[in-house]
């Protein structure tokens, strides 16, 4: 079971089934914050919409893939941070994040995502992560930029959003890169 202590304040660990009702309360109270940027928040309505997203997470994660993991914040949770796929023929992962509105601002997911990093590089040899962003979602961009990410190119309207597309800038990292800084 994936487990990954990132520093005295944070820990990522698989979320299971018994954190539905967590999971469920954290999304609600931010609905409003996340669903700017992230498409399935008006699709989660109830508790069993989070179970499933567990359920789902904790089969993706047995059969590698993807890792998705919660992120305990002085022991609660804040967040979600993962890989939402691998590709393993070429050693990609890319990583996917959102963090709780009371727990932004904070350096949590930077932490939490260069905690990632490392695993990635050193536990899954991995050969290249990449982060993508909506070109407009300037908190999100920032975190790859913080971790001096390479910012490759845009992807025009690669994602609808509720009512209209957004473009996402891509963001790569590689194990040869990670290391030398
Ligand atoms: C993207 C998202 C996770 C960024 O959250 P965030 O709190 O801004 O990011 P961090 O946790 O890394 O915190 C960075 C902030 O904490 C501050 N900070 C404090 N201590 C810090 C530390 N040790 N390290 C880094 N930053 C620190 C930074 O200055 C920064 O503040 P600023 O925005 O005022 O400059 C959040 O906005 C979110 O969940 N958005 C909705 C979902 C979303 O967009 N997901 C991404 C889809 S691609």
């Amino acid at each position: 079971m994936f487990y990954q202590e990132v520093d005295e304040e944070i820990t990522l660990k698989l979320l299971v089934l018994t954190d539905s009702q967590a999971l469920f309360q954290l999304t609600d109270q931010s609905r409003e914050s996340l669903r700017e940027w992230l498409g399935w928040v008006d699709n989660t309505k109830t508790v069993d919409d989070s179970r499933s997203f567990i359920e789902h997470t904790l089969q993706v994660y047995d059969d590698k893939k993807g890792l998705h993991a919660g992120i305990m914040y002085q022991h609660e949770l804040a967040g979600i941070i993962g890989f939402n796929s691998f590709d393993w023929t070429n050693k990609i992962g890319k990583i996917g994040y959102w963090l709780a509105t009371d727990f932004q601002g904070k350096g949590i997911m930077s932490r939490a995502v260069r905690s990632l990093i490392d695993y990635a590089f050193s536990e899954l040899s991995l050969n290249r992560v990449e982060i993508r962003a909506a070109y407009e979602n300037k908190k999100s961009r920032a975190i790859p930029e913080r971790l001096g990410f390479m910012e490759e190119g845009l992807i025009r309207q690669a994602e609808w959003l509720y009512d209209h597309y957004v473009d996402h800038v891509v963001y790569g990292m590689l194990a040869s890169e990670w290391e030398a800084q």
